[in-house]
């Protein structure tokens, strides 16, 4: 049932998916084959139902579950398991867009966020493909749940709102890029309010919402208040925090700061004391952690309207 396009097709649609010709030769020669790799092909049949049975859905207020990431050693058929699957889904996905009005540009510059995907990965892990990494934002590009406006990306969905009630929120992703200017923020939330109400208007939305590291406020303890992750992180009301652990992110700003592969903690005294200190956040990363403290990812919210 599930059909992958030819290497001619493939390689097109890579290029187009902003995949760099290293990443796309690579992609080609890891091509999963039902006989060859039948588990991994299982595997690959198995996401293409969920993503496709997902079609349009926006995010459920109960969360979402990212595709596993695979081990580095999985070897390459694996870790491009998901390049394939999203090449299987895109004709549908471009069908949907359609469907909804949104033009070709924002589809494909939504889309197009693979070829970063499998650069990043290949700076962390040294490797090609992407199932190093949890699958978190590409399915939900894939599905038509995630639209990159701007500089910023959205998930259409519910979720808890700062009342305690469940309603349509946007909830909003910081990809890795030019810096986080106010403007450029700005820019991106009235593309958002346009792009949302024009193409899903039967979804009303009130906040937008973030969950992210760039949302603790430790982070103003050792940044200036002109930096463009202090001027982003005031913008937001924050959510309590509930005790417990679950929202540290000692790990993953590994990733975000060293490109480091982000699932070893601690953190320990012999990691931290080889990280680069280029950077005021770099050295504020490792002075915190030396200090006996921890960062943390904070949800917040901005309501819809008036988000500037
Ligand atoms: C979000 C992002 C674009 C912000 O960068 P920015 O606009 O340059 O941020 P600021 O102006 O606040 O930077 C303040 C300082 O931190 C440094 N800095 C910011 N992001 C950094 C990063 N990812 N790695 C290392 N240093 C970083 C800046 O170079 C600057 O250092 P300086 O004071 O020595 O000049 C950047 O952190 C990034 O690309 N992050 C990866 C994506 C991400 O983390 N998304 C959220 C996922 S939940």
């Amino acid at each position: 049932m599930i059909d992958l396009p030819s290497d001619v097709e493939a390689a097109r649609l890579l290029e187009r998916l902003g995949v760099s010709s290293r990443d796309r030769d690579e992609t080609l020669a890891a091509r999963p084959d039902p006989q060859e790799h039948p588990e991994l092909w299982r595997s690959l049949e198995r996401c293409y139902r969920d993503l496709t049975s997902h079609l349009g859905a926006a995010l459920p207020a109960d969360g979402y579950r990212a595709l596993p990431a695979f081990p580095a050693e999985a070897g390459p058929v694996a870790l491009h398991l998901y390049v394939w699957l999203y090449l299987a889904v895109l004709p549908r996905t471009l069908r949907y867009h359609a469907e909804r009005g949104i033009d070709p540009r924002t589809s494909w510059e939504t889309l197009s966020t693979l070829g970063p995907v499998m650069a990043e990965h290949r700076s962390v892990h040294g490797l090609g493909g992407v199932g190093g990494f949890d699958q978190w934002c590409p399915p939900l590009k894939f599905r038509g749940t995630e639209y990159k406006l701007g500089r910023l990306e959205y998930d259409r969905g519910h979720g808890e709102r700062p009342d305690g009630m469940t309603g349509y929120v946007l909830h909003l992703h910081i990809p890795s890029g030019t810096p986080l200017s106010p403007d450029s923020c700005d820019e991106s939330f009235d593309l958002a309010r346009t792009f949302f109400e024009r193409h899903f208007p039967e979804e009303p939305v009130s906040h937008f919402a973030c969950h992210s590291w760039l949302l603790d406020p430790q982070l103003a303890e050792y940044l200036s208040e002109r930096s463009n992750i202090v001027r982003f992180l005031r913008r937001f009301t924050l959510k309590p925090r509930t005790s417990g652990d679950a929202d540290r992110a000692d790990g993953d700003l590994l990733e975000y700061l060293f490109s480091k592969p982000s699932r070893q903690e601690p953190v320990t005294e012999s990691r931290l004391a080889v990280l680069p200190q280029e950077t005021s956040l770099q050295r504020a990363y490792v002075a915190h952690l030396r200090s006996g403290r921890n960062w943390r990812a904070r949800t917040g919210w901005m309501p819809y309207r008036t988000a500037r």
